[in-house]
């Protein structure tokens, strides 16, 4: 019997005509709205179709979160690749996301063993170098190196952009293009990069009819018809606009689909939207939060505010500890010392709720520093969720005395 519980579940009648559309690393067939933004990429590279010699160019995206930029990036990546293939020309586009890939290393020994079949074991990053550039211009291919989240490099994108400044006239096999966050942008990358790029593309964030249009398009590729009203679509184009974030509602349609699969419920309806719009705005499940330990809040909710108050998506741990201790003395906690302070932030950050990540760009002499971020949640979301914890635990003690 458990066998056909199974197979009735495994190949029952779903809403999905193909669920894969609605994943992540998803490239569709067209991007609407963006095509402004994929022209002037277009244009941007010309020069890499030059027959008469290797021309490379270094190009930033930039733009809020679910603003299309890496989908964007990497659509025009194939586009490109296309395009010169055409006319005879060999492209290479290879994307790396720097969350992964988090150093000039790391990335070119992939670039040599994964993507060129060649081994990189017991080379130097100069040997490396050199190895791909004698390989690129031996079989004449431009190589487009995409870095998405590019400033989590730090100095070592300075370096991999570099190698294109000095190459020779007409022999520069290596262009950049570089995805990051607005925030990001300028927090890091926009004074060390400026003068060394050929453009620099802004996305602007999508508005509620962008963001209807979008939905539409990819609920056509995912959902089978008649499965997703107008009605839905206006209400999730709606939810997202707060955000601005084309992701959240691409998600919100994958989850309400999963569940009107799990519950058999045709067509989608407004309250599976709703239920989907929880999961996707907490993003982190509540569970999480509310076993943490008192402290373990405090400090979340030092780094909450302090984000919420910089409008920014990471700051130092010093700042953070200065809000700490002024929540302490808030809710008449006992402070923790600097060194345990730090230990209850890696126990976060090794739950998975907050992000350590290692600027060195800009700090001159002073080395590397960690800066705190709150992975992909909206701050708001996440300041909300905090506070309310933080009030229902005050409250409780309050009762006990
Ligand atoms: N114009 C568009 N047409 C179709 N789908 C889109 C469009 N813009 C974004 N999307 C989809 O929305 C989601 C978020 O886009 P994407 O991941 O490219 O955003 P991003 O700007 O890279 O965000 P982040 O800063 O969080 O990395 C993806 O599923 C992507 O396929
Ligand atoms: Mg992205």
């Amino acid at each position: 019997m458990g066998e056909n519980i199974i197979e009735k579940a495994l190949l029952g009648a779903t809403v999905f005509k193909n669920e894969e559309t609605l994943h992540p690393a998803f490239v569709p067939p067209e991007l609407p709205n963006r095509e402004n933004e994929l022209v002037r990429l277009s244009h941007t590279f010309k020069s890499l179709l030059n027959k008469d010699g290797a021309y490379a160019v270094n190009v930033a995206v930039v733009g809020k979160p679910g603003t299309g930029k890496t989908v964007s990036i990497r659509y025009f990546g194939r586009g490109l690749e296309k395009a010169a293939a055409k006319r005879g020309i060999k492209v290479r586009f290879e994307y790396y996301d720097c969350f992964m890939f988090r150093t000039k290393s790391a990335i070119l020994r992939d670039l040599l063993t994964e993507r060129f079949k060649v081994t990189s074991r017991g080379f130097s990053d100069e040997e490396i170098t050199t190895m791909i550039n004698r390989r690129l211009s031996r079989e004449n291919i431009r190589l487009v190196l995409c870095l998405d989240e590019a400033y989590l490099l730090g100095q070592d994108l300075l370096s991999l952009i570099h190698g294109s400044e000095v190459a020779k006239h007409g022999q520069a096999f290596i262009s950049t293009l570089i995805a990051c966050r607005v925030v990001d942008w300028q927090n890091t990358l926009s004074f060390p990069l400026s003068g060394r790029l050929h453009d620099r593309i802004d996305m602007p964030a999508y508005d509620q009819n962008e963001l209807y249009k979008i939905f539409k398009y990819r609920s056509e590729l995912a959902f089978h018809k008649d499965v997703v009203t107008d009605e839905i679509l206006h209400m999730v184009a709606n939810i997202a606009a707060s955000t601005q974030n084309a992701r959240h509602g691409i998600e919100m349609l994958y989850l309400a689909g999963k569940a009107a699969d799990r519950y058999n419920i045709r067509p989608i309806t407004p309250d599976l939207i709703r239920r989907a719009k929880q999961e996707v705005y907490s993003e982190l499940r509540s569970d999480v939060l509310y076993g943490l330990r008192d402290q373990e809040i405090l400090v979340l909710a030092a780094l909450t505010r302090e984000l919420k108050a910089q409008k920014s998506s990471s700051t130092s741990i010093a700042k953070v500890y200065e809000r700490y201790q002024l929540i302490c003395e808030e809710f008449a906690v006992t402070k923790q010392a600097l060194p345990t302070f730090r230990k209850t932030v890696d126990a976060l950050v090794t739950l998975g709720i907050i992000g350590k990540v290692v600027e060195s760009i800009g700090t001159g002499r002073r080395g590397r520093r960690a800066r705190l971020t709150l992975m992909d949640i909206p701050v708001e979301v996440f300041h909300e969720r905090v506070g309310e914890i933080l009030q229902r635990r005050q409250s409780m003690e309050d009762n006990f005395d």
